[in-house]
């Protein structure tokens, strides 16, 4: 039996859509059994309707308290027998309850190379910072926001003639690269923590890819 992952939406999905479409591949360890977004207008809910994968929407406006959200969520994941939980551009924190009970089960992409420009507009941060090598990190989610052990990440050159759009591509082709990259070797129970590093046994270029 292949785990069964819960991808947390609250938008396009266009990182969802890589998982549901590498895991259709026969030998993929992962089967996506459930799309849950805390918004009804997240456009990455038709996507993942035509691709036959159910979803479930949880109103986060709804909900009085985080805590009160989270505990729907959660029982939306039981319900759906989720055994991992991927945030693809899931836009809402999450308490530490919550996220202490995926401990070792939720994986997060962020578009930056951690612990470089957590939080909101990477690019745009990127580009004022003036560095030349941008990326993206697939990480173990922790109370913290945008901390937690790395899995994968993926370096972009930056151009000199870059603006916040073409970075921001350049990045999302590679997160769609390492996202189910990542979420394969969690599945496979391949990744093994020492200390803040997770070990997977995977060669250098597996999980450092330089895009070009
Ligand atoms: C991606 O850039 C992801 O790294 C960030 O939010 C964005 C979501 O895009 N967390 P999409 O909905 O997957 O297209």
């Amino acid at each position: 039996m292949k785990p069964r992952v819960a991808i947390l939406i609250s938008g396009r999905g266009s990182n969802m859509m890589s998982l549901i479409e590498a895991a259709h591949a026969p030998d993929y360890p992962a089967e996506i059994a459930l799309v849950l977004s805390n918004k009804a207008s997240a456009g990455g809910l038709e996507r993942a309707q035509k691709a036959g994968v159910q979803t479930a929407v949880v109103d986060h406006k709804a909900y009085p308290t985080r805590a009160s959200f989270d505990a729907v969520m959660q029982r939306e994941l039981e319900k759906a027998r989720i055994n991992i939980v991927c945030l693809a551009g899931f836009m809402r924190i999450l308490t530490p309850g919550f996220v202490n009970a995926w401990l070792g089960k939720m994986i997060n992409i962020h578009p930056a190379l951690l612990p470089s420009f957590k939080g909101l507009d990477t690019h745009a941060r990127a580009l004022t910072a003036g560095v030349k090598i941008h990326g993206c990190t697939v990480h173990f989610v922790v109370p913290e926001m945008d901390a937690g052990p790395i899995i994968a990440q993926a370096a972009v050159p930056v151009a000199d003639d870059d603006d916040e759009a073409s970075l921001g591509e350049r990045v999302l082709a590679m997160e769609h690269v390492i996202f189910p990259q990542a979420l394969a070797l969690v599945a496979n129970g391949q990744t093994s923590l020492n200390g803040e590093r997770v070990l997977s046994g995977q060669p250098v270029s597996n999980h450092v890819l330089i895009a070009t």
